[in-house]
């Protein structure tokens, strides 16, 4: 920037010494908050368009501060702003260049205005939009999703609980499972777009103003709802950064929790599923492997948004109102999260989009560890009139007995089960049977072929 006496700190008359230079480089955020640089201008814009209104300034200052604004936007786009780290952050960069493009009459911008109010407006702004394109990547995260589930209806697998074989149950519930996560997540992205709909410009530095200013017309200019209720808990307040760190971090559990699945299936003990060269990597030794690095990768990332949400959680706790640096750290944890999950939900995209399920191994492994035992003692209840805790009993003692003679239930014949169960007829043996126990599961939100069909309809017309 061009030497001349804006190339000082604003408050040069009060501060004689300049700021210790380490503490520029190292306490600035210049190089967060850049990211901001629209946000600041739109802010901006407004705000001056509502001075003009309410006669704080005149015509001609506006028309020139929104030129000058107008100019510094082009000049950031195109790589061409030079950034003084002297000036801590965006807006005092913006507000200094404005001053070198169209001179003194630059120092009627922050005019009714502070960099308290100034920053989480353009935070708020910049949130919403990334809560928005969150939804939109976790969209299309559900539709591959369902893509899949669509054509694996009728491919059964086991069930697990405590990683053992527990019941029949068909790939695509395991799926429509995820979509039920995603959409959970879906709702909190929405509600904080809800929830940042308020505007905290025109609350400055913690106090309110003695000027005339119209705080409804800068929120609506901007796209907010209503302006703030109270000035002292606008320039406090972080709870929309809070929510948002935590939908984040709910959303790469998630992610977590379906990549660990994954890992686990994709191993050569499961084998399970298949995923396709474009997602595995190799050893830098053992020439024969695909590892599924992108699985661990998301596995682990979520330490990443946990740690961002507990920064900000105790950055937070004791902090007395109003404002105090302190609160700067915001937007490093936002913006880590907002990239982060960003790149998990297109990873994870593409793992969805490259992996297969070995449908021959699902059925050899559902057919395993004596999994329809339940619906043995389902049948029992139902057809011969015993409480369910009798049913199992009996099913337990029939399992023993398959155990003992290494065979699995669907092996046994009448006779055998006739001596634990005299009344026992044959039609009993339907019952060992996978998918006679998957089609059973017609309960609403059970594993049924039907159920599925269903679900996978309704959130077809949902998307
Ligand atoms: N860079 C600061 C931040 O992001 C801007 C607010 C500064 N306000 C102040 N009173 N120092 O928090």
């Amino acid at each position: 920037m061009a030497k001349n006496k804006n190339n000082k700190a604003i408050w040069k008359n009060r501060i004689k010494k300049n700021t210790s230079s380490f503490f520029q480089k190292v306490g600035g955020s210049l190089d967060i908050d850049k990211r901001l640089f629209k946000q600041d201008i739109m802010g901006s814009i407004a705000h001056v368009e509502m001075l003009f209104k309410q006669k704080i300034i005149s015509f001609k200052i506006k028309n020139k501060i929104i030129y000058g604004l107008g100019k510094i936007e082009k000049e950031i786009s195109k790589n061409k702003f030079e950034y003084n780290l002297k000036y801590e952050d965006i807006h005092m960069n913006i507000e200094k260049r404005l001053f070198e493009i169209i001179g003194e009459e630059a120092g009627y911008i922050h005019t009714a205005r502070s960099r308290n109010d100034q920053v989480i407006t353009d935070l708020k702004i910049w949130m919403r939009s990334s809560n928005k394109e969150i939804l939109n990547h976790l969209n299309k995260i559900i539709k591959t999703t369902l893509r899949i589930a669509e054509k694996n209806i009728k491919t059964i697998m086991p069930g697990f609980t405590h990683l053992k074989n527990a019941q029949p149950i068909s790939f695509a519930h395991y799926l429509m499972a995820y979509v039920e996560m995603f959409t959970r997540d879906k709702k909190r992205f929405n509600d904080n777009i809800e929830s940042l709909n308020e505007s905290p410009l025109g609350v400055l530095a913690l106090a309110g103003t003695s000027f005339n200013i119209d705080r409804e017309y800068t929120a609506k200019k901007l796209g907010f709802k209503k302006p703030t209720n109270n000035s002292i808990d606008t320039v406090s307040d972080r709870d929309f950064v809070l929510d948002y760190l935590y939908s984040c971090s709910v959303c790469s559990m998630h992610i977590s929790r379906i990549a660990e699945e994954l890992i686990i299936w994709n191993s050569d003990a499961f084998d399970l599923i298949k995923l396709s060269d474009k997602v595995v990597t190799g050893s830098s030794i053992m020439p024969q492997k695909k590892n599924p690095d992108i699985l661990e990768f998301l596995r682990g990332k979520t330490g990443t948004f946990y740690g961002n949400l507990f920064s900000m959680l105790s950055l937070l706790k004791g902090l007395p109102l109003s404002y105090f640096k302190d609160l700067q750290d915001d937007k490093e944890n936002v913006f880590s999260s907002n990239d982060n999950l960003i790149n998990c939900l297109k990873l994870l995209d593409e793992i969805l989009n490259n992996l297969s399920p070995n449908k021959k191994r699902m059925l050899e492994l559902a057919d395993t560890g004596f999994i329809t035992a339940t619906d043995l003692a389902d049948y029992l209840v139902k057809n011969h009139s015993i409480s369910f805790r009798e049913a199992y009993e009996k099913t337990s003692l029939i399992v023993n007995f398959a155990e003992r003679k290494k065979i699995k239930l669907e092996d046994l014949n009448i006779s055998d089960l006739k001596k634990i169960f005299p009344e026992l007829t044959s039609d009993v043996l339907n019952v060992f049977n996978l998918e006679n126990s998957v089609k059973s599961k017609r309960s609403y939100g059970g594993t049924s072929f039907d159920n599925i069909k269903k679900m996978i309809l309704k959130y077809k017309k949902k998307l």
